[in-house]
């Protein structure tokens, strides 16, 4: 069955406007062209400035076609992060990445080695004065399979229906691809209207260990006045919203052990802890009745929202029957006393991501495992410590071990959780782009997801992030059939310039 593009917070009837269009339209049906720059042209304060943003929307008009071939050419580029078999697409990636930057009309364009894969970085000063801007994005992706669930390959990018399906589609190639062309656009048509630097990672998708280093050791390169990230999602197209928080990771591997070989679970079984058994007990353990979390202190840091806040993030439309019906669920399930936007954001969680053990071949063996495993995540809020939690799972997952079996909690990668502010000029400057492009304000929203970086550049550059994302939660990211609307990329390209105009007039700290 075909995917229906929606949203988790779909069927908001209020939010059908002026952008309705976007399913079989050619493109140049679905951009609307100058009209609403036109409309909306007195807050870009003169005469001059509006000039350009019609021409940079009438740039992009005009090359709209190569700026989707482009970014169909970096899909085909299968550059996965986590799985060493790819490490020469991943460099090969890095290059194009490069070629496309110094063909937009950056400086200084350089593919910077780490001990994992490169980070590719670039800037334009046109004027030291001026606001500094620092696009951050990733060119790694998540491995493609089950590569059977696909109904195209995830490296052969397909566009049907006006969405393109291919690995890294919106996580984050589409998406960062739009800060390079929105670039180029603004260069070639009366210039930026403030400085740039663009940086994009290849390990995002493996914990970014190696950006934390290449920003700690270059903060001078790096300086700005704020960070702009395009990779999370929007409620709807026609209901535009902006991220102002992600939460924080803390992922574990377990591994429990019980006889020192494999045995006969008729001979042995009775007598012997079965360590299938044992974690499949321990992890039912780790939740309550009321789906708390039972590790003695997680919630111990976290910070409670107001009544006022919660009452705020209620308002984003989300429609409980939808987003159940777009699941094919009966009925959701979470910590007791918040909602389902609630749990999925401002909640922390603890979820099995992966858990083998024993025989999973064709028919029956009858087998009392020596081993099993999991791989576990902590999605956390702010105020709590990756670390911190990472320790208490460790000493509680440990102590809860029945006789008989062994366990060893083997940390992965971690990050901390953010929140990022809704009355910064960069925040403005990006609501208004947004009201511009879509005709309606976008309303602030919580994310669920994880970029740790941007805490990072917090603690490292002192600076605050704006997650300017044009992906929807429908856009299957980490999972088959990835896909990225032609609306939303063309969309993005023209918001992004509109930023820039007014984060320039407005944004110097
Ligand atoms: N782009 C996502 C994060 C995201 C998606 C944030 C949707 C908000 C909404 C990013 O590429 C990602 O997948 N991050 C990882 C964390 C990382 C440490 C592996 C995640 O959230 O699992
Ligand atoms: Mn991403
Ligand atoms: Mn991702």
């Amino acid at each position: 069955m075909e995917a229906k593009q929606t949203s988790r917070r779909s069927g908001i009837m209020e939010c059908r406007n002026a952008l309705k269009n976007r399913s079989s339209a050619p493109i140049e049906d679905r951009i609307p062209p100058s009209k609403v720059a036109q409309r909306t042209a007195p807050i870009f304060g003169g005469y001059k400035n509006h000039l350009l943003v019609n021409a940079t929307d009438a740039y992009i008009d005009a090359h709209k076609d190569r700026f989707l071939n482009e970014l169909l050419d970096l899909l085909r580029i299968p550059s996965v992060s986590a799985d060493p078999k790819y490490k020469s697409d991943v460099a090969r990636c890095a290059d194009a990445v490069k070629q496309r930057m110094v063909e937009a009309g950056l400086e200084k364009v350089e593919v910077c080695p780490t001990k994992g894969h490169p980070i590719v970085y670039g800037e334009k000063i046109v004027d030291p004065a001026k606001p500094t801007v620092l696009v951050y994005g990733h060119y790694d992706v998540q491995p493609p399979d089950p590569l059977e669930l696909w109904h195209s390959g995830p490296f052969d990018p397909v566009i049907k229906d006006d969405l393109i399906y291919a690995r890294g589609s919106a996580d984050d190639k589409g998406q960062f691809y739009m800060h390079v062309k929105a670039i180029e656009a603004m260069m070639k048509s009366g210039g930026l209207p403030c400085n740039v630097k663009v940086m994009i990672e290849g390990e995002e998708e493996v914990g970014s260990d190696n950006l934390g280093l290449f920003v700690a050791a270059n903060k001078d390169r790096l300086k700005a006045d704020v960070v702009l990230i395009s990779d999370t999602a929007m409620i709807a197209n026609d209901c535009p919203s902006i991220n102002t928080g992600l939460r924080g990771l803390s992922y574990v591997e377990v591994e429990v052990t019980g006889p020192n070989r494999d045995l006969h679970s008729g001979v042995y079984g009775g007598a012997v802890a079965n360590p299938i058994n044992a974690l499949c007990e321990m992890i039912a353990s780790l939740h309550d009745a009321d789906r708390r979390i039972t590790i003695p202190g997680f919630y111990d840091a976290v910070q409670e929202l107001s009544a006022a806040e919660r009452k705020a993030l209620a308002e984003a439309p989300f429609n409980e029957e939808e987003y159940k019906k777009d699941l094919n669920i009966e009925a959701v399930r979470g910590e007791k006393g918040y909602t389902s936007e609630e749990r999925s954001s401002i909640r922390p969680t603890l979820d099995v991501n992966g858990i083998w053990a024993g025989y999973i071949g064709e028919g029956a063996k009858t087998v009392l495992p020596s081993k099993a495993f999991a791989k576990l995540s902590m999605r956390l809020v702010p105020n709590q410590k990756s670390d911190a939690i990472t320790k208490l799972f460790k000493n509680h997952f440990e102590k809860i071990a029945p006789p008989g079996v062994k366990v060893e909690v083997r940390p992965h990668h971690g990050g901390e959780a953010a929140v990022t502010p809704i009355d910064s000029p960069a925040y403005l400057a990006a609501s208004k782009a947004m009201e511009e492009t879509f005709c309606k304000k976008p309303i602030p929203t919580r994310g669920g997801g994880s970029i740790p970086i941007v805490a990072l550049f917090e603690a490292e550059l002192g600076l605050k992030t704006v997650l300017f994302g044009f992906g929807l939660d429908s856009d299957n990211i980490h999972s088959p059939n990835e896909k990225y609307g032609v609306f939303n990329y063309f969309q993005g390209i023209r918001t992004i310039p509109r930023f820039f105009q007014h984060f320039a007039a407005t944004g110097r700290r």
